[in-house]
């Protein structure tokens, strides 16, 4: 395996890219539309709603913050989401417009237009319909990246019901908890899926996760892989038998525009994730126009490609409801980008013709490690935008990204956005911003931001750093956390008071005034840009019979960002049997939450760094984890705790 690495001259100069003016001409993000935001906000997304939206009925009034912090959007507005994201592309005209261009991982394909879509969906919602589901239920959704997704979550949107979207990469009993929060009545799942070339099951963690005491009624079962799969008669409903046999007729009911979406679980700086809940009209706005501006997408010409899966947000906001709300085509990839090869990703590039590409830091640095000439070997020359998502992209490979990747010319926008926030926040707009590597620069139209110091003084000294605040309400902010609203107040709009959003990123302004996100301020890490909590992960590790204490901290990772690294104290008895126990407690915590909260290293120490108050010193963690020298230990209880950590690390990770 060959690895050319990025020319010298990628690290070395600070260098700006100011815009195409070919680009610039053709851009849907303007500097008309700049000023017409500062001019007047609520006017502004008004115009945003009524434009890219089809309202059953108007609203009559944008924005109602009398109950501060739960906003209301569009009130009095009716809609129906699916109905925006299909139907009314059908009813255009644009019925053989293709929506979904699916690419198995093992090269299977399937071509959905947005009338294909159409019939989909009306068959999936009467077949929901028939097993019990009205407006108001919540279904939970536990599916690989296959077109049924998208299908499942439109159909529950054209009926009312909330669903609950679980990435399929969590465990059962991560799936069994999200499901009790949100009392799902049904699931939908597949028998498997596939992933790196194997049939991976996934039926069996939900008939764990639905065993004993449940809300669940009905598990809706895709058939993907034909693996065998345990039957549990009444419960248990295949979807080729309700689906395929439903009427592709159905009559979608407007909902009020607060009428809730979807509820995401995402982690906090707690044990227990946190539900954030999303409604209709003004989430639909800010994606749809995001989409619109900020991937610069014209759905005539544009093959649209996310690479996220839709368990994140970002397939909720940038693979569903956005680019479908525009009428966009778009490629939907199943797999891993190794498999067959490492030049998987650029083959679809290339046989799609993709235009506009949206992914994460973490697979750009792993595509640079397996080396310039993988990516050479096809043709990405119809590539003319890239996205980035999830976590600060270090310039180093924002510069590999315009490259190798963007051909030495496709603008790169690096957007800063949150689960919470629903949709794109922070972020250049491609034909208007001069690009600065490695910053998501600038709130784009209609967002307001600024960073406040430990005082919640606005902060505007270059190079100080301070917290991310979002000053006005924004159409897609989360409604709340799901039967939780004292949490919802208090993680949210209590730390600098209630006129300020605390996100939970560190800040800083560059001498441009470009915003340069410097990660999470809580106890929430960022792995390969997923989002993991230190206390869930401990809660996990404790819950292992042989574990008395854990602490676990992010250190920095060259690939994922950050790495999970757990320190544990194993209880008097238990044997430590290095490397064996070390597997067996991280094989716990893949079973407690999922394979992507494994932590990267564990530690068997005696001790723990804890202040006086008992408050366990992470930072010294986190020190030791990324192999610097231990900082200041003054307010440590036994001051002499780092150096019994650091002898008896060795042979422990
Ligand atoms: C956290 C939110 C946004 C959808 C995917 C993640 C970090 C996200 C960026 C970026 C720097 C970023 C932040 C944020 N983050 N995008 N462009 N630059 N940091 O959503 O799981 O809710 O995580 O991801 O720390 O708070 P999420």
């Amino acid at each position: 395996m060959s690895s050319t690495t990025a020319e010298p001259a990628e690290h070395a100069e600070r260098r700006h890219f100011p815009p195409d003016p070919a680009f610039a001409e053709q851009a849907n993000g303007t500097a008309d539309l700049v000023e017409a935001a500062a001019a007047d906000h609520e006017g502004f997304w008004a115009e945003q709603a009524r434009t890219r939206l089809t309202w059953a009925k108007d609203f009559d009034q944008v924005l109602d913050w009398s109950e501060a912090p739960f906003a209301r959007w569009f009130v009095g507005g009716e809609l129906n989401v699916a109905v925006n994201c299909v139907d009314r592309h059908v009813d255009a005209g644009n019925g053989d417009r293709v929506a979904i261009h699916f690419e198995g991982e093992g090269g299977d394909t399937r071509t959905l237009t947005y009338a294909d879509l159409q019939r989909e969906v009306a068959k999936a919602a009467n077949a929901l319909a028939s097993l019990g589901v009205a407006k108001g239920d919540r279904v939970a959704i536990y599916l690989p990246m296959i077109p049924e997704a998208a299908i499942s979550m439109l159909a529950c949107a054209r009926l009312g019901a909330p669903h609950s979207v679980v990435f399929g990469g969590f465990s059962s009993d991560a799936l069994k908890a999200r499901i009790a929060d949100a009392e799902a009545k049904v699931v939908i799942t597949s028998d498997g899926q596939f992933r790196r070339g194997k049939a991976a099951p996934l039926k069996p963690a939900v008939d764990a996760a639905v065993s004993g005491e449940t809300t669940v009624e009905k598990v809706l079962v895709v058939r993907r892989t034909e693996a065998d799969v345990d039957w549990h008669e009444g419960r248990d409903v295949w979807w080729h038998d309700v689906v395929d046999s439903a009427s592709d007729q159905h009559e979608a009911q407007p909902v009020d525009s607060e009428h809730p979406l979807f509820i995401l679980y995402t982690s906090g700086t707690t044990g227990k994730p946190k539900g954030i809940l999303h409604t209709s009209g003004g989430y639909l706005t800010q994606v749809a126009y995001t989409n619109a501006v900020v991937h610069d997408l014209h759905p005539e010409t544009d093959v649209y490609w996310c690479t996220a899966d839709v368990g994140w947000v970002t397939g909720h906001s940038y693979i569903v409801y956005g680019p479908l709300a525009n009428g966009a085509t778009q490629v939907m990839y199943e797999g891993t980008p190794d498999t067959p090869h490492q030049g998987r990703w650029w083959e679809i590039v290339q046989k799609y013709g993709v235009t506009i590409l949206y992914t994460a830091p973490t697979a750009i640095r792993t595509c640079m490690k397996w080396g310039d000439d993988i990516p050479a070997r096809f043709d990405l020359s119809s590539l003319r935008v890239l996205g980035s998502v999830g976590e600060p992209i270090n310039p180093e490979a924002w510069l590999w990204y315009r490259r190798v990747i963007g051909g030495d010319k496709a603008p790169i926008v690096d957007t800063w956005w949150q689960t919470e926030t629903g949709g794109i926040m922070i972020s250049p707009l491609p034909g208007l911003t001069d690009l600065e590597p490695g910053s998501a620069q600038k709130p784009i139209p209609g967002i307001s931001a600024e960073i406040l110091d430990d005082e919640g003084q606005p902060l505007h000294d270059p190079e100080k750093v301070g917290y991310l605040v979002l000053t006005k309400p924004w159409p897609a902010m989360l409604r709340g956390i799901w039967g939780d609203p004292e949490r919802y107040k208090e993680t949210y709009w209590s730390r600098f008071g209630p006129e300020y959003y605390f996100a939970g990123d560190g800040a800083k302004y560059d001498a441009d005034g470009n915003i340069w996100l410097l990660g999470r301020v809580d106890d929430v890490m960022n792995v390969s840009g997923h989002r993991l909590s230190t206390a869930e992960i401990e809660s996990a590790l404790v819950s292992h019979p042989s574990v008395a204490e854990a602490a676990v901290v992010g250190a920095t990772d060259e690939t994922t960002g950050q790495a999970v690294c757990a320190f544990v104290i194993l209880r008097g008895g238990a044997e430590d049997r290095g490397d064996e126990t070390v597997q067996e407690l991280r094989n716990h915590v893949a079973k407690e939450i999922g394979p992507i909260a494994k932590p990267r290293q564990i530690m068997v120490v005696a001790e723990l760094p804890k202040t006086r108050s008992g408050k366990i010193m992470r930072r010294l963690l986190r020190d030791v984890a990324e192999n610097r020298e231990v900082g200041d230990v003054t307010t440590l209880a036994d001051s002499t705790v780092m150096d019994l950590i650091k002898t008896g690390m060795s042979g422990s990770s």
